[in-house]
């Protein structure tokens, strides 16, 4: 049975043909019903969303299946019970499972009881679905993908640091990801980026400053400085001393990529904290068409994930 628990699931080919099949998805939304039945999905929330849960949702019904949006408050998967015994009651009733949590231990658990696929929609450690909207975006607006330099500048140890990090490395891109020395990569994630990276033609390269990360770039990207369940961190992440200031996406900043260079943030934003209102909102930000690719990617991913379940019988 094959998941999607980490960007590293899928071969750089298998990538790159969930991004063909995402782009053909766009063109015509429903021009495949995998999930013809309907055929249920649960799509299960730990932690707070907005464009998962409305693109998994949409996604799920357009494949002509039925999406079940299982609050984790009332689940509470792991206390109430354990997640071997969640995962035997869903395998019964479902034809994939989505989950967005804490521990990645947690999806890793789930997808060895599921026996159907299991989705990252975010732990602590990756976010892939998003990885695979923002290379879409990336692709369409510049055409290509491997070769490119994409930048992520902010707090380099999050989900979406260690997920460009391997995503990026999969699609053949030269990424940069940036941060204070107190906010790095976990360094196992930058070797497996960096052996991707040696297959793909792309490289992984980790920077503590911000303008030398974005020298040359064809891509720039930010994130929140405050991740879902860091919320206790706030004074310190976000306060007039944050580590991240001198990471913060502006025009200064911005000065230093390529001149046609575009600039992706996953959302929720922050305006002048790790990006301006003058960039998020500027002519370089494609932030919109990258929310909607979320739904392109994910139902080419639920679509890819599904042959494969077959083919296993
Ligand atoms: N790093 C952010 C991503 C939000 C989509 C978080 O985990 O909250």
């Amino acid at each position: 049975m094959r998941h999607f628990l980490r960007d590293d699931d899928l071969t750089p080919a298998e990538q790159s043909a969930v991004l063909d099949r995402a782009a053909a998805l766009k063109a015509d939304r429903f021009a495949e019903r995998p999930l013809e039945g309907p055929q249920g999905v649960a799509i299960i929330f730990d932690k707070p969303t907005l464009r998962t849960q409305l693109s998994f949702s949409v996604g799920v019904a357009e494949l002509g299946g039925f999406p079940m949006v299982v609050d984790g408050n009332l689940a509470q998967i792991g206390t109430r019970e354990s997640i071997a015994d969640v995962a035997r009651v869903l395998r019964r009733q479902v034809s994939a499972v989505v989950w967005r949590t804490y521990g990645q231990d947690r999806i890793e658990d789930m997808a060895q009881y599921a026996g159907v696929p299991v989705v990252n929609a975010l732990t602590d450690d990756f976010h892939p679905c998003q990885i695979l909207a923002d290379l879409l975006t990336v692709r369409e607006h510049k055409g290509r993908l491997p070769g490119l330099t994409m930048t992520y500048v902010g707090d380099a140890a999050n989900n979406m640091a260690h997920s460009y990090l391997l995503g990026g490395a999969t699609a053949g891109l030269h990424v940069r990801v940036a941060g204070p020395a107190t906010h790095q990569p976990d360094p196992r994630i930058v070797q497996r980026a960096a052996e991707i990276a040696s297959q793909t033609g792309g490289s992984a390269t980790v920077l503590d400053d911000a303008v030398e990360a974005v020298a040359g770039a064809d891509v720039v990207i930010t994130d929140t400085w405050m991740s879902m369940g860091q919320e206790q961190e706030a004074a310190e992440r976000k306060g007039a001393s944050s580590p991240f200031a001198p990471f913060a996406v502006d025009q200064e900043l911005l000065a230093h990529a390529t001149d046609d260079a575009i600039v992706l943030h996953c959302l929720p934003a922050y305006r002048g904290f790790e990006i301006s209102a003058e960039v998020i909102d500027g002519p370089r930000s494609v932030v919109w068409d990258e929310a909607e690719n979320r739904l392109h990617a994910q139902k080419a991913l639920l679509a890819f994930l599904l042959d494969r379940a077959r083919d296993d019988g």
